[in-house]
């Protein structure tokens, strides 16, 4: 079959996700692109097709914490606490942001890489042996000279960020145990599809992984996925486990399982990705459609948790900063500053009761449970949510 690449979806001019505006920069102009996502149907990988260097997107800026949301946190420690149970003597994590996940272990068996040297400095600070750098075979090597092999790797929400994927499969052999295992947890395409959750394609999201697109990538290399959870965090994420091709142990029946779902949901078929692209067509004018009702009738809306998935949404759906009041975030990097392109206020808090917000635009969907926790009393006093997944609509509950 040729290599073929097919473009099925144009989310339009985007600015940088996580470049927050600080107020003196408001009238300066933004770096902008157009977001195209593509399907190669020899390799299975949905990418995106403008692409920026590493150093442009992750920086001594970076705003993003792994430790702000409560669910986060205990996710990655719930599986700290499963790996200690099997006794690593050595485990690394790429992308290691503030410590979120090497934080729940010994700091002599932890190394973390961790390229965006302000949230570096956080683990750096508490004595954790972290290094600032991008991973890449050169930094497996150098890391080599001062320590063994691991046998342990874990890398969350990073590896669909590095465009080389070849690289990053290159250092993991260069460093993992010939019996380790490399754990990666990224966003699940098939999840994606059936949520419409086009949002999890902006600049940073260089792809969304399917089981398929991965182990094609992983087969280079010699490396194998054994395993596959299924979670809920981030609105729907795979848990791989992977394996040198050398390393004899048994595939779990959770790799055939999910490998079937995903053809059978239709992951081989350029069909699904342009239908995918039509749902998400009129999700556009559904939620604009919201937006413009409820101003109509002289609504307060707000916008809760200002993610790097909702610019996606708001540029592509032209939501702007006449339509939303503010955002709320908990990250201190974020606050004071405006979103991407719609240029939109970030506060810290905000009581939603005492300030009269019919409704809040739910940035950070994929936390609604913790989210709906803290904002009983809002919901309870008829303060209602608008969502965009798995269509647009006002929910409450
Ligand atoms: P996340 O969904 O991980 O985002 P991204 O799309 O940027 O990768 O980020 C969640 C954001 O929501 C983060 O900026 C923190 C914020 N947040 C709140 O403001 N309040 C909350 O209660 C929670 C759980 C998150």
């Amino acid at each position: 079959m040729k290599n073929k690449i097919f473009e099925f979806l144009d989310l339009g001019n985007q600015p940088l996700a996580n470049s927050y505006i600080k107020k003196k920069d408001l009238n300066k102009k933004e770096r902008m692109y157009r977001l195209v996502v593509r399907y190669n149907n020899l390799n299975k990988l949905v990418s995106i097709k403008k692409t920026f260097s590493s150093k442009d997107m992750f920086n001594n800026e970076y705003p993003y914490r792994s430790s702000t949301s409560q669910t986060m946190s205990l996710h990655l420690k719930k599986l700290a606490q499963n790996i200690k149970k099997k006794m690593p003597t050595k485990i690394l994590e790429i992308g290691s942001n503030d410590g979120c996940f090497i934080k729940n272990f010994d700091k002599k068996k932890t190394i973390g890489v961790e390229p965006c040297t302000n949230v570096e400095k956080i683990t750096k600070k508490q004595k954790y042996n972290t290094y600032p750098e991008f991973w890449s075979p050169t930094l497996a090597r150098k890391i080599l000279k001062k320590h063994n092999k691991v046998n342990l790797i874990f890398s969350s929400n990073t590896i669909s960020h590095i465009k080389n994927l070849d690289e990053v499969f290159e250092g993991i052999n260069i460093i993992l145990d010939e019996k380790g295992i490399f754990i990666i947890e990224d966003p699940s395409l098939l999840e994606c599809l059936k949520k419409n959750t086009y949002d999890q394609f902006y600049n940073e999201h260089i792809y969304v992984f399917s089981y398929l697109s991965l182990q094609n990538a992983l087969t280079k290399h010699n490396l194998e996925i054994f395993k596959i959870e299924e979670l809920k965090i981030h609105g729907g994420s795979n848990r791989y486990y992977i394996k040198k091709i050398t390393n004899k142990i048994k595939l779990h029946k959770s790799v055939k399982h999910h490998k079937y779902k995903e053809r059978k949901f239709g992951l081989e078929n350029l069909k699904t990705y342009i239908k995918f692209a039509k749902r998400i067509e009129y999700s556009k004018k559904k939620l604009l459609s919201i937006f413009i009702r409820c101003k109509k009738n002289n609504k307060k809306i707000i916008g809760y948790g200002a993610t790097a998935k909702s610019v996606t949404i708001l540029n592509y759906c032209n939501i702007n900063n006449k339509m939303i009041s503010y955002f709320v975030d908990t990250t201190p990097d974020k606050q004071n500053k405006y979103t991407p392109g719609t240029k939109i206020l970030i506060k810290k808090d905000s009581n939603l009761i005492n300030d009269k917000v019919d409704y809040a635009f739910l940035g950070a969907w994929n936390f609604k449970k913790e989210i709906f926790n803290k904002e009983k009393e809002y919901i309870k006093k008829g303060g209602k949510f608008i969502v965009h997944t798995p269509y647009p609509r006002i929910i409450c509950k």
